[in-house]
């Protein structure tokens, strides 16, 4: 249930795009900033390498409006006249579409309003690079994606949370394609630096190609694992990881000035959560707390901060797929799913109502239940009636034991919903249900889970608080506070309002 973007508010600024008439490039100009340049025209390039061509394609004008669009389609497209436009009308319909889920305040409405997304993208077909949706860029042998340019609405809420100032040094982590480096160079203006680091050299290469295509200074891009960051540019005043990382790395911490601010799309436990952390006041504590925390669903990071996780298909006929965070095998599950199903569905007083679930309960079930896992399956039958769908996907959540497993579902029950003759007469309700070996005693706990949480006033995302203490300090919480343990940190979870 984890691979949702955050639809949560952040960096509001006051609604509507930019004013018309207002160039954003030249305005930035006037007000001294380094922004990432218009592409400026240029000839038509040489015949030359297909990737030469196509990023050329990406920065040819027409008036002011520019041409795009490429990969092969789009090529062939453009050979015979039929090339597509650009303008910044796009990009105004893709801010506008983003202040529908989340907000953006007027600096980085700025930024995404300057920096042309498609020059980053110059194998996506324009009118899909200016949709509010991740664009996978690399996969791997096994078809899973190694890069992507994220959800614009999560870029601008992370951009949000990261709350970048004019002149600030900023390190990234995870450069992709480098256009979340060129938005953070709008924002940091010509006074700032920006680090950007990739795992993959190739990636390295290209971001540094799209910069330069896009007219963007003050970027450096660095091949290397983001896990030592970059200690030649320390120190910075943000860091931020545009990708998931199942620990917070010694050396962000160590890079980080005093005062500075980190965001990372961390694990809690197979959940994952964009936390914005600072220094807590007294700095000797070597504690770190969180600002803000937000939903969201990133590809996980290679190398050491890569978590032990595990997906497992179960049934490729149906795509039913498990995940469990501790990494152990799903040994038993399909069987037990195959067997008899215990006769008693358990009431948990859950609502129907996915947002809730899956940014609420999902995330109380991970930090509170280290049995806990997550089941999916694209239009097959094996999962029962889930209390989740997205785009044909069912998705429920669970608890995993021996042999057994509880799952999340919802029923029709006996109760009358008390709205009259001609309308359904069933209240729909979500229930635990057991199978396999012990699934009664499964379901029966996993109900239980759903009680607490009902009863500690539904905690959610927005009120999560996390402390991050590096693993050599001993930890002194509250016995009921969950406490996460990873390698050189350990995260206790609160939420400060219950
Ligand atoms: C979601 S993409 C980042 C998107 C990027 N910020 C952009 O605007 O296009 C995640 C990136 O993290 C990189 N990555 C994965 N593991 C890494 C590591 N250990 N160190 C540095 N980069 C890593 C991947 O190669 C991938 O390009």
């Amino acid at each position: 249930m984890n691979h949702l973007a955050s639809d949560d508010l952040l960096d509001a600024g006051p609604p509507g795009a930019v004013p018309a008439g207002r160039e954003p490039a030249r305005n930035a100009a006037l007000h001294g900033t380094r922004a990432c340049a218009e592409p400026t025209p240029g000839p038509e390039a040489p015949p030359g390498p297909e990737a030469a061509r196509s990023r050329q394609a990406a920065r040819r004008p027409e008036g002011d409006r520019w041409t795009a669009g490429s990969g092969k389609q789009n090529r062939s497209d453009a050979r015979r006249g039929m090339v597509m436009t650009v303008t910044r009308a796009m990009r105004q319909a893709l801010l506008a579409e983003m202040r529908r889920h989340t907000g953006v305040g007027d600096a980085i409405a700025e930024a995404f309003l300057t920096v042309p997304r498609h020059v980053f993208l110059p194998e996506t077909p324009v009118e899909q690079v200016y949709r509010d949706e991740v664009i996978v860029t690399k996969r791997g042998a096994d078809g899973m994606p190694t890069s992507s340019s994220s959800q614009p609405t999560i870029m601008a809420a992370m951009l949000g949370q990261l709350a970048v100032r004019p002149g600030d040094r900023v390190l990234e982590i995870g450069a992709g394609t480098g256009f979340n480096a060129a938005l953070l160079a709008t924002l940091t203006g010509s006074g700032g630096e920006v680090v950007s680091v990739d795992i993959d050299p190739d990636l390295v290469d290209a971001a540094r190609s799209n910069l330069e295509d896009a007219g963007c200074s003050g970027v450096t891009v660095v091949a290397g694992d983001g896990t030592d960051g970059f200690a030649a540019g320390a120190p910075y005043d943000r860091i931020i990881a545009t990708v998931g990382a199942w620990d917070l790395a010694p050396a962000w911490l160590e890079q980080l000035a005093p005062g500075g601010r980190i965001v990372v799309p961390l694990d809690l436990y197979g959940v994952q959560r964009s936390v914005a952390l600072e220094r807590a006041p007294r700095q000797t504590s070597g504690r770190w707390g969180s600002v803000s925390v937000l939903s969201c669903g990133f590809m996980r990071m290679r190398g050491p901060l890569a978590g032990p996780e595990r997906y497992e298909v179960l049934d490729p006929a149906t795509g039913l797929t498990i995940f469990l965070p501790d990494g152990r095998d799903a040994h038993g599950v399909l069987s037990a799913l195959e067997g008899r199903v215990t006769a008693r569905a358990v009431a948990t007083g859950l609502p129907v109502d996915p947002t809730v679930l899956f940014d609420g309960f999902s995330l109380w079930l991970a930090v509170h239940e280290p049995r806990w896992c997550t089941l999916w399956e694209a239009g097959g039958t094996r999962l029962p009636p889930s209390p989740l769908t997205m785009q044909g996907t069912s998705v429920s959540a669970g608890i995993r034991d021996g042999g057994g497993i509880a799952l999340l579902t919802t029923e029709k029950t006996g109760r009358d919903a008390g709205w009259g003759v001609g309308y359904p007469s069933q209240v729909e309700e979500v229930v635990a249900r057991g199978y396999g070996p012990d699934g009664m005693r499964l379901a029966d706990e996993l109900a239980a889970h759903a009680r607490t949480w009902l009863a500690a006033g539904r905690p959610m995302t927005d009120t999560l608080h996390i402390d991050a203490y590096p693993a050599t300090m001993s930890v002194s919480t509250a016995p009921t506070t969950p406490l996460l343990e990873k390698r050189h940190t350990t995260l206790a979870i609160t939420w400060p309002a219950c």
